[in-house]
């Protein structure tokens, strides 16, 4: 996992702090805004990368590339933390800034790996860029054999400010992707992805043939835990 969460997370609290030109009112605050926006899928699109004839249609088996950057709103409000709910079908690996943190291999192979997402907290860049970059695979459906069926993955996010800022991240169009196996080192922050396409969106939360996604309830909400 990720041992040196408490540690970064301790520095990049620091570190947004010390750059940023509005200081939070108090420190007491950062327990309550941890609450401010609640993590929803409710705007999020199912994407893929286009090789679906429609959305939710049947594309090729195999791994797939997406990454997000993160958009910073002003060069003195600085990204601190970021809480993020995933889920693919069917298979997803996750990674922040060249970091692994996360997949829902075991859960896949129990056929409920789009039911539920998984939310992880994941310490942020404070100065420089951010980068979200998902290793997602459609696999064979269960019982049907190796033949292309609908693939999909969808995310939702927290972004935690230095100011208390918080604003919602969600799979949609603004995700980058390539309609070919995921590249090896396709989760490098500094990864060219200049030759990749907008990803496809095909539908939100609740749409054919995924249903309502959900987001499993856990003590892991917001950036304390560091
Ligand atoms: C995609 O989602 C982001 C939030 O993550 C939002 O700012 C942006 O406007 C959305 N783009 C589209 C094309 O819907
Ligand atoms: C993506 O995931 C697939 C399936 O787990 C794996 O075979 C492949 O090596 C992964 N690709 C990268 C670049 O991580």
């Amino acid at each position: 996992m990720y041992t040196l969460k408490p540690i970064l997370a301790a520095i990049v609290f620091m570190a947004g702090y010390a750059g940023a030109s509005v200081l939070p009112e108090a420190s007491s605050n950062i327990v309550q805004r941890q609450n401010l926006v609640p993590l929803s899928f409710g705007n999020a699109e199912w994407i893929w990368t286009g090789e679906e004839s429609s959305p939710g249609a049947d594309v090729p088996l195999g791994p797939r590339g997406f990454r997000y950057q993160i958009i910073n709103p002003s060069p003195f409000i600085l990204p601190i933390c970021l809480t993020i709910a995933v889920a693919a079908d069917n298979e997803y690996d996750l990674y922040v800034n060249g970091f692994n943190i996360g997949n829902n291999f075991e859960r896949v192979s129990l056929d409920a790996g789009f039911q539920d997402a998984d939310i992880y907290n994941v310490p942020l860049n404070a100065e420089g860029q951010n980068v979200i970059a998902i290793n997602a695979t459609n696999g064979p459906d269960p019982g049907l054999g190796p033949f292309p069926n609908p693939a999909g993955l969808i995310v939702t996010g927290i972004i935690t400010f230095s100011t208390g800022l918080q604003e919602t991240l969600v799979s949609n169009s603004s995700w980058l992707t390539l309609a070919a196996p995921t590249p090896t080192d396709f989760f490098s922050p500094t990864f060219n992805d200049a030759a990749w396409i907008p990803a496809s969106e095909e539908g939100t939360d609740g749409v054919s043939p995924w249903g309502v996604t959900t987001i499993v309830p856990n003590n892991v909400i917001g950036c304390l835990n560091f």
